[in-house]
């Protein structure tokens, strides 16, 4: 059964998962995940599990972490040494998931938080937070906003703006860099 679910996929994650001894949560959250008949086991995987293991290796554990697109934010197991980690996703494309589909998000970390909906309406929000404060925050946008641009101009903007330093943005296959 598991290898056309994308679960046979998620092997570096369960053995964190054990690592931290939430397998049960865990192996459940998957169960959720792979099984729900809104979700797209043919264009694609929920999360690149190697991708998401480089990159929370290059920044720095004193982070709070704001991820862009998160996805189901599995990858959250890897910040559970950081400061924090926000999650940020909303299903449009139905790349992993059908437009309008709002699961049933969890984290199993107690620094972590996934929040539905998209980032241009979340990042005032988070501006007064962040202001003044920008060493203090990471933004990741991995394949992402950056893969639509201008369906995501805003969202674009806002992430250039909260994030002018310290981040990690791409399309897919391609890393992206600006003038900070
Ligand atoms: C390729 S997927 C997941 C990638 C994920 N970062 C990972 O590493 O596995 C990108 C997701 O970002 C979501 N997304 C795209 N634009 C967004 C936006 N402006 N705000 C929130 N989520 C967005 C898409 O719906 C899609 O589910």
């Amino acid at each position: 059964m598991e290898e056309n679910t994308g679960l046979s996929k998620s092997t570096n994650f369960r053995l964190l998962a054990n690592k931290l001894g939430i397998s049960d949560k865990y192996e459940k959250y998957l169960e959720y995940i792979f099984g729900n008949k809104n979700v797209s086991l043919d264009n694609g995987y929920v999360c690149y599990e190697e991708e998401n293991e480089k990159i929370a290796e290059i920044i720095p554990k004193d982070k709070i972490v704001i991820d862009v697109g998160c996805s189901f934010g599995l990858q959250h197991l890897l910040y559970k040494d950081h400061k924090f980690y926000v999650g940020i996703q909303k299903f449009v494309d139905g790349h992993n998931a059908w437009d309008g589909f709002k699961p049933m998000f969890r984290t199993f970390t107690d620094n972590s938080i996934i929040l539905e909906g998209w980032f241009r309406d979340f990042a005032p929000m988070l501006e007064p937070f962040i202001r003044g404060r920008e060493d203090q925050f990471f933004g990741i946008a991995y394949s992402s906003i950056w893969n639509a641009p201008q369906a995501n101009d805003d969202d674009i903007r806002w992430f250039k703006r909260l994030f002018p330093k310290n981040y990690f943005a791409s399309e897919t296959g391609k890393r992206i860099y600006y003038e900070s």
